[in-house]
């Protein structure tokens, strides 16, 4: 048998040639573990003596403890260039510069969506809303446009293939359905503005597909030309934060009766004439006028007790116009040069 250092040298010589923790791990149950070699030692001290046992097993504990050290010692020594190897691996360079923090800002027609609902909200409007896939009842038929009205011809409708979104599915041409939508669940009086994305067939510098509207919609008793006049001049004086001239020229719609074209002074030149206005001195801003009673009458709202005005304009206009920008597509190329922009206050 080998004498107990001999032993202890050749468990040291394995411990130090483990490459690796799990080769490690079965040197460790050779040498200490319950059927190890240094372990069987202590088996054999019931051959000795009793005079001799206490000395030799202390030698036996003390080979025991130093090789349980070296094991301890190589086990750290693996873990760390386990772990070096493991980053090396994920190549995480530390003394990369960090990204930093970058803050982000609201879209420049949301900031107007915002103001434009803040605005109407001042003086009782709620927002209201409706799906953008519509059906033919309430963009068109509900509207006073019938099938077949030349009025269609106005829009340049998407419609979506039959069976993929129910009969007669359309993405919505105006924000005008909701009108409808919100006289049909709820009753007169009524104060709503309706915001959001509108579909047509046409792109250039001021048409994008899809652009956003706000709907005006106030139905009671009572509710004149003059009121509309008066909430709509009010309103793009605080949205343009500036006097300005309004003007109404008479228009067409048909769920609307009379029908106006709204024009504001020019906000670039102030109506002395400019590339802007194309030198008329005036932009033009919205369409309104008073609900058709026909369109109060296919939402169960009686004609002879109430009357309302609505009106229809588009936020990314009017965001071009506020913020001096030239070609409407900008907002929705995403371009962070152009956005960053607007991220302040
Ligand atoms: N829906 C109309 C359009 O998109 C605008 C409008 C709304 C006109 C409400 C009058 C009243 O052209």
């Amino acid at each position: 048998m080998d004498s107990l250092p001999a032993l202890v040298e050749r468990a040291l010589a394995e411990v130090a040639s483990s490459g690796d923790l799990a080769h490690l791990d079965e040197v460790r149950v050779r040498w200490l573990g319950k059927k190890g070699q240094l372990t069987e030692q202590l088996k054999s001290l019931g051959s000795l003596s009793a005079a001799d046992r206490p000395a030799a097993g202390q030698r036996i504990n003390e080979a025991k403890q130093q090789v349980q050290e070296a094991l301890t010692a190589r086990q750290s020594s693996l873990e760390v260039d386990a772990l070096a190897a493991q980053l090396a691996q994920g190549a995480l360079d530390v003394s990369l510069r960090g990204r930093g923090e970058q803050s982000g800002g609201l879209h420049p027609v949301t900031r107007a969506r915002l103001r434009i609902e803040r605005l109407f909200g001042d003086i009782g409007f709620t927002v209201a809303q409706g799906p953008e896939i519509e059906d033919d009842f309430h963009n068109f038929t509900a509207l006073n446009v019938p099938a077949d009205h030349p009025a269609r011809a106005m829009h340049d409708t998407f419609y979506i293939e039959p069976g993929h979104a129910g009969e007669g599915a359309l993405l919505r041409t105006h924000t005008s359905p909701v009108q409808i939508r919100a006289l049909r669940a709820g009753k007169p009086p009524l104060a709503v503005i309706a915001p959001g994305r509108v579909y047509r067939v046409d792109s250039d510098a001021t048409h994008t597909p899809m652009f956003h509207q706000v709907e005006g919609l106030l139905v009671d008793t009572d509710v004149s030309f003059a009121q509309l006049k008066s909430v709509l001049h009010g309103f793009m004086e605080a949205f343009f934060e500036r006097d300005l001239a309004m003007r109404l020229r008479p228009s067409y719609f048909p769920f609307t009766e009379p029908s106006a074209e709204v024009d504001i002074s020019c906000v670039e030149c102030g109506g002395k004439g400019c590339r802007l206005c194309k030198q008329t001195g005036w932009i033009e801003v919205l369409g309104c006028g008073m609900v058709h009673p026909q369109v109060l009458a296919s939402c169960d709202v009686d004609p002879e007790r109430y009357t309302g005005y609505a009106f229809g304009m588009g936020i990314d206009r009017l965001a071009m116009l506020r913020y001096g920008v030239n070609d409407l597509r900008l907002f929705f190329e995403n371009d962070l040069r152009f956005l960053r922009q607007f991220r302040g206050g």
